[in-house]
C-alpha cells in the first residue's frame, strides 16, 4: 500500500491543483491532500476555509487534512514517504528544488515526486487568480465553483 501526500497552501485550491491531485490519485493507492502553513505567505483564507474548499473540490478523490508544522513530521505521522508537488514552468524549479532538498536533509527516507501540469494550467496560481479577480478578471473557469463563490464573498472587487 503506497500512500502519497500532496502538500500545499491551497489558498485557494485551483483547477491546476485538482489536475495534479487526479494524476497522483491514479498513480498511488492512497492520496492525502495536506493543507499546510507556508510561513512565507500570508494567507487570504483561513486554514478551515482552505480545507473545506479543497474537500469540496475533491469529494471524488482523496482525503484532505490540515497540518500546522513541518511537512516531514506530517509525513511520518501519516506513514507516507512520498511527497507530490506539481511543476508548471522552469521558474517553479528553483523553489521546488530547494524545498525537496531541505525535506531530504530533514528526512532522507522521504522522496519528492514531481508531476508536470497540463499546458492549459501552466499559467495558473492561487496568487494570480486572486490578483486577477480583485481587478474584475474573469477567473470563473480557473477554480471550482465553491472557490469562485468564496472569492466573491471574500475579495471586494476594485475598478469594476
Ligand atoms: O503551495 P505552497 O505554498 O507552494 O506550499 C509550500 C508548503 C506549504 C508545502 C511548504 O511551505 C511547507 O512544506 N510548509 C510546512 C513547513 C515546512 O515543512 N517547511 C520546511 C520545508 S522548506
Amino acid at each position: 500500500m503506497i500512500r502519497a501526500v500532496y502538500p500545499g497552501s491551497f489558498d485557494p485550491i485551483t483547477n491546476g491543483h485538482i489536475y495534479i491531485s487526479e494524476r497522483a490519485a491514479a498513480l498511488f493507492d492512497e492520496l492525502i491532500v495536506a493543507v499546510l502553513v507556508n510561513p512565507e505567505k500570508r494567507s487570504t483564507f483561513s486554514e478551515e476555509e482552505r480545507q473545506i474548499m479543497a474537500r469540496e473540490a475533491l469529494v471524488h478523490l482523496p482525503k484532505v487534512k490540515y497540518f500546522n508544522g513541518l511537512l516531514v513530521d506530517f509525513m511520518r505521522q501519516q506513514q507516507s514517504r512520498i511527497i507530490i508537488r506539481g511543476l508548471r514552468a522552469l521558474s517553479d524549479f528553483e523553489y521546488e528544488f530547494q524545498l525537496a532538498q531541505m525535506n531530504r536533509q530533514l528526512a532522507p527516507e522521504i522522496e519528492t515526486f514531481f508531476i508536470v501540469t497540463d499546458a492549459k494550467y501552466s499559467y495558473l496560481s492561487s496568487r494570480a487568480i486572486k490578483d486577477a479577480f480583485q481587478f474584475g478578471g474573469a477567473v470563473r473557469d480557473m477554480v471550482p465553483p465553491g472557490v469562485y463563490r468564496r472569492l466573491r464573498e471574500r475579495i471586494p472587487p476594485r475598478n469594476l
